[in-house]
């Protein structure tokens, strides 16, 4: 005990903290979310999330550019006149999704492709299932095919991994079935597992014009104050045959990625959400918080609660401030 255990010891100069060091952040962690969004040219912001723009399918070679992540994740932002009940344009080979794989399969080879794989960015109630005839719920049932389709034409487009995240019963084990029955066998899945009934998406559904029309998401997102049940959906998932697990949001959920880290042998991700991006930001450009060194702590924080890998978007930022 004190005085002759001092844990100061350890800690009193910077090659010894280095030695010690447990967790660290690197490139090769980082996940970069893309929104795409139809035309030629284009670029629109998006006020909620300064730094970070939806981009038309031929900005994508621009962006990547200096980007040293192994992986993105693309989100499609079609136009509202494309949107309806059935969600349509989420099928269409030629809608900004499907070309975006195509683009960056052939442009940069080391990257991996992951995709969003939801309705609500392309019906017109912005739900991320399909309603019932009845009473406006949304038909768990009824959705998994329309999933599993759009995934396999994901995986026909050459995206690497597909990431469902509808939160409806059953995807996992829809959506491989289908790529299993297609021929894309080596297409992966990473399950938004653990995604919560967050306060925290606002920015996100700026970006993609999904608010739902009518109702919200809280019959199929899981409570934020339920810990166990998220592990259990998530073990589910599991069950169903995923690749990759994911807790979302990230920092309002560490508990959450903990304890499912050390309930699985799977590799976990987290996602850092719009709303923690905007929180950084806005606070970093009212000068309350050093931007640099706030975001590495948030990030670090994520890998130290079990994460392999962190969809964030800073992920470019960050990786050219660790490779400059
Ligand atoms: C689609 C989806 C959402 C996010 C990722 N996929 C929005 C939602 O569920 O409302 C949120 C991502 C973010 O906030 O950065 N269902």
């Amino acid at each position: 005990m004190f005085p002759e255990k001092r844990m100061r010891r350890r800690r009193i100069s910077e090659p010894l903290r280095r030695l010690s060091r447990e967790t660290d952040v690197c490139s090769d962690d980082l996940i970069l979310p893309v929104f795409l969004i139809e035309g030629k040219n284009t670029r629109r912001p998006i006020p909620s999330m300064p730094g970070v723009d939806r981009i038309s399918v031929d900005l994508i070679e621009e962006e990547l550019q200096d980007c040293w992540v192994p992986a993105v994740i693309l989100f499609g932002v079609p136009e509202q006149k494309r949107r309806d009940r059935q969600a349509s344009a989420a099928m269409d080979p030629e809608g900004p999704v499907a070309r975006g794989i195509r683009a960056i399969k052939q442009n940069f080879p080391s990257i991996a492709v992951i995709t969003d794989v939801c309705l609500c960015a392309y019906t017109d109630h912005g739900h991320c299932g399909i309603p019932g005839d009845t009473n406006g719920e949304i038909d768990n049932d009824a959705t998994l095919p329309l999933l599993a389709r759009m995934a396999a034409l994901h995986a026909e487009s050459g995206a690497d991994m597909v990431a469902p995240s509808a939160m409806m019963d059953g995807q996992i084990r829809a959506i491989r079935g289908t790529l299993e029955s297609e021929g894309f066998s080596n297409t992966a899945i990473m399950a938004y597992a653990a995604k919560f009934a967050s306060s925290f998406y606002g920015p996100f559904r700026d970006a993609a014009e999904s608010s739902p029309s009518f109702g919200d998401r809280r019959t199929y997102q899981i409570p934020p104050a339920n810990r166990r049940e998220a592990l259990c959906d998530a073990l589910m998932d599991e069950a169903e045959g995923t690749d990759w697990l994911m807790v979302k949001p990230a920092l309002p959920f560490l508990d959450v990625l903990f304890e499912l880290k050390h309930n699985t042998r799977l590799p976990v991700a987290a996602y850092q959400v719009s709303g923690e991006y905007a929180m950084l930001k806005h606070a970093a450009a009212r000068g309350a918080l050093d931007e640099h060194a706030a975001v590495m702590e948030s990030l670090l924080s994520i890998k130290r609660a079990g994460a392999d890998a962190v969809i964030t978007y800073y992920a470019k930022e960050v990786s050219q401030w660790i490779n400059p």
